[in-house]
């Protein structure tokens, strides 16, 4: 979209080409490096409106993406990125806040060399070993107060690509999610990519601090985007605890902030993972949630002039979610044939407990599988509130032994048959002796639910959770 309605000046941009040109400036100024920026480029402020900023002089050197800073009336800067162009004027969104930004204020733009250009778009983060048991923002920026973080000497793009599919390791073994109803309902391989889908209030921070803590990973990453400023306390010390921060890193925008820093909080957290996977570990992400991610990603869009589509979400929504989607899972896999996993558990927020709208359908189709929580099993004091009948993991029964893979039929049958019959069973309309399946069922499925149950403290490996399945489906022979 740069230079459109381009015509009435700077023709030398067009006929010589923009890269061209900054290397004949950089030339005859006599720099040599292209990391030195070329020159700075000045724009102003011509209008205000939501959540965007229209800016006039930035054309034929700026495109969708740069980073420009505006100087508000109260000296302060605010960086704003470019997420659209309409004609000669320059759509930004800012990170921070629009006080103190009025029409007619400065804004300027560092221009580049073609190369630093590209290693520059986007955002980096320079992460490293130290980052583990820290909170930070989006920026990389420290927000625990235990003072400022090290950089690291790797350049982790904010918004890379996924690996090369082709060259991408396969799943890993089996992952011990230290969760006993996941553990044998959902079984997952190192590298998978789980939906955990629920409405509010259910239980998906908790489940998610108990996978933190319980998880058998090398290192947990969790992005809280969108949360409101008390719960991501609440989460850090209660849920997460000192066991769990210490193998963690926390990326964290709240809700007051700007819909750019909730789309980086994702990123930036993606940027993280991809850190410590690249160097051969087995990671866990986890990412609460999903849903404000696209709520951010919505804003963003309707702010720069897209059509809302499907329930206010303009397209451009549904075309970035897979492109963040995609980047966790394995690695590439080095000479040897080995390779790091990333592990992934992205909460999606079912608005109305509607399981059909637009974000919970997108999600699931491009995971590899999904974990259901109920506010009705919630209700019934039964928690993690996860309906094991209506979540899956695709790569279950392949990584399982034959015998587990019978345990797991069997309980899902009993409680399948349980949730269909309960209600006739409880008013008394079947009568005990007619089907000997429902009889099971009916001594069977209150063991399956005990085992199911599990305290936010409580870790199960995955040896214990077959066995305390292996125990709730014998109750019929010792009884029987
Ligand atoms: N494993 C558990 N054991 C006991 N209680 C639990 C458990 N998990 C969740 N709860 C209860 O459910 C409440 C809500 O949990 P949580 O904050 O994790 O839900 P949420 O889905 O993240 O909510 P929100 O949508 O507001 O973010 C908790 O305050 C707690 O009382
Ligand atoms: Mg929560």
């Amino acid at each position: 979209m740069k230079g459109e309605g381009a015509g009435q000046s700077d023709a030398a941009a067009q006929a010589v080409g923009v890269p061209d040109m900054l290397d004949a400036i950089r030339h005859a100024v006599g720099q040599k490096h292209d990391e030195v920026p070329i020159g700075v480029l000045e724009g102003r402020v011509t209008g205000l409106s939501g959540l965007s900023i229209s800016l006039s002089g930035l054309r034929d050197f700026t495109g969708v993406g740069d980073r420009v800073r505006v100087l508000g009336l109260d000296g302060r800067e605010t960086e704003a990125e470019i997420v659209a162009f309409q004609g000669d004027i320059a759509i930004a969104m800012p990170f921070g806040s629009l006080e103190g930004i009025g029409s007619g204020c400065r804004a300027t733009f560092q221009m580049f060399g073609p190369e630093e250009r590209r290693r520059r778009a986007g955002g980096a983060l320079l992460v490293n070993e130290s980052w583990k048991g820290r909170v930070v923002d989006p920026m990389g920026r420290p927000m625990d107060g235990k003072g400022p973080l090290a950089p690291g000497g790797v350049v982790q793009k904010l918004h890379a690509p996924p690996p090369e599919a082709a060259l991408r390791a396969r799943l890993g073994p089996r992952i011990d999610l230290g969760v006993r109803a996941l553990n044998l309902f959902a079984t997952c391989r190192e590298g998978q990519r789980l939906g955990l889908f629920a409405g509010s209030g259910v239980g998906k921070s908790t489940l998610m601090g108990m996978l933190a803590r319980n998880t058998a990973c090398d290192v947990a990453v969790i992005a809280l985007v969108g949360e409101r400023g008390r719960e991501v306390r609440e989460f850090v010390e209660d849920d997460l605890g000192p066991e769990g921060l210490a193998k963690s890193v926390v990326v964290v925008a709240t809700s007051d902030t700007s819909p750019l820093m909730r789309r980086e909080a994702a990123y930036a957290a993606m940027a993280a993972a991809e850190y410590f996977r690249d160097q051969g570990k087995s990671v866990l992400m986890l990412m609460d949630s999903v849903t404000r991610f696209c709520q951010a990603l919505r804003e963003i869009g309707l702010s720069s002039g897209e059509p809302p589509a499907t329930r206010g979400y303009p397209p451009s929504v549904f075309a970035e979610l897979p492109r963040l989607l995609e980047r966790a899972g394995p690695g590439l896999m080095d000479a040897e044939g080995k390779a790091g996993q990333m592990t992934a558990m992205f909460s999606v927020l079912v608005e109305g407990d509607d399981h059909n709208e637009p974000v919970t359908d997108a999600v699931r189709g491009i995971l590899d599988g999904h974990v259901v929580m109920e506010r009705r099993i919630a209700e019934s004091g039964r928690y993690p509130a996860i309906n094991v009948l209506r979540s899956l993991s695709r790569t279950v029964p392949g990584c399982n032994a034959p015998e587990e893979n019978a345990l797991v039929l069997e309980a899902r049958r009993d409680l399948s048959t349980w949730e269909e019959m309960q209600d006739m069973v409880r008013l008394g309309a079947y009568r005990p002796g007619n089907d000997p399946q429902v009889d099971r069922a009916i001594r069977v499925a209150p063991a399956i639910e005990g085992v199911l149950k599990q305290q936010r403290g409580e870790k199960a490996t995955l040896a214990e959770s077959f066995d305390a399945l292996r125990g709730a489906l014998s109750v019929d022979e010792v009884s029987g």
